[in-house]
């Protein structure tokens, strides 16, 4: 019997918690990553999603690890980094967090004019620095502004084999949308623009290419 492909795939914002009632986010859906997910299990791999809060129905037969913060993000993936053939970074993961959590609800009056914040870790910068010859990582770009020289340098940075551009100052894709539009760019300089379609039918193109 042959052994199906391991697939890990990172879905959803992450919440940089304040004190018990307030977080830093950001309004990813899940939407892009989910799809993503069911797409790779259609294609027989063995999927471990890591999703961020988000509240949407997960198929039978994928393994979901539900994490809130960059740091459990990034746990999670580390964990399962090994095991995995194929490696989707998808989640829109906070780069700050406060340099504290209240244990306690702060009240308004006491509330702080500014909250002090630190860098979170490079999940995928991470992972780059980690991968092996066999595997494959793939990264995501939400950009606003020079996008494509934005996108190439991430794809470098973070050693990656293909990054997905998401030009997410374009109100009808990106964030919440459940439409997309993403250009696919790659370590040995392909580009690939895919048109505005479902994130699940972005999905498939995506895996034809990357799979390739
Ligand atoms: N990413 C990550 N860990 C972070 C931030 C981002 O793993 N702390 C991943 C995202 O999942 C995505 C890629 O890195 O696959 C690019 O994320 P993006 O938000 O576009 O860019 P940043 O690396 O955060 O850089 P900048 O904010 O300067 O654009």
């Amino acid at each position: 019997m042959v052994k199906s492909l391991n697939c890990l795939i990172s879905a959803g914002p992450t919440r940089e918690w304040i004190d018990p009632v307030r977080f830093i986010s950001n309004p990813s859906s899940g939407k892009m990553g989910y799809a993503l997910a069911s797409e790779a299990y259609k294609r027989n791999f063995k999927v471990n999603l890591v999703s961020g809060p988000v509240l949407l129905p997960i198929e039978k037969g994928i393994y979901v690890t539900y994490v809130e913060s960059a740091e459990e993000m990034s746990i999670a993936m580390m964990s399962q980094f090994n095991e995995a053939d194929l490696i989707i970074m998808c989640a829109a993961v906070c780069d700050h967090k406060p340099t504290k959590m209240w244990s306690q609800k702060r009240k308004k009056a006491d509330f702080p004019p500014s909250i002090e914040l630190v860098p979170t870790q490079d999940i995928l910068f991470e992972l780059g620095k980690r991968k092996k010859e066999n595997q494959k990582l793939i990264g995501f770009a939400a950009e606003t502004e020079s996008c494509e020289e934005n996108a190439k340098k991430k794809l470098n940075l973070k050693n990656l084999d293909w990054i997905a551009l998401n030009d997410v100052s374009i109100k009808e894709i990106g964030f919440e949308s459940e439409l997309n539009e993403v250009t696919l760019y790659s370590s040995s300089e392909k580009k690939v623009k895919l048109s505005i379609a479902t994130k699940e039918e972005l999905a498939e193109q995506i895996f034809d290419i990357i799979t390739k």
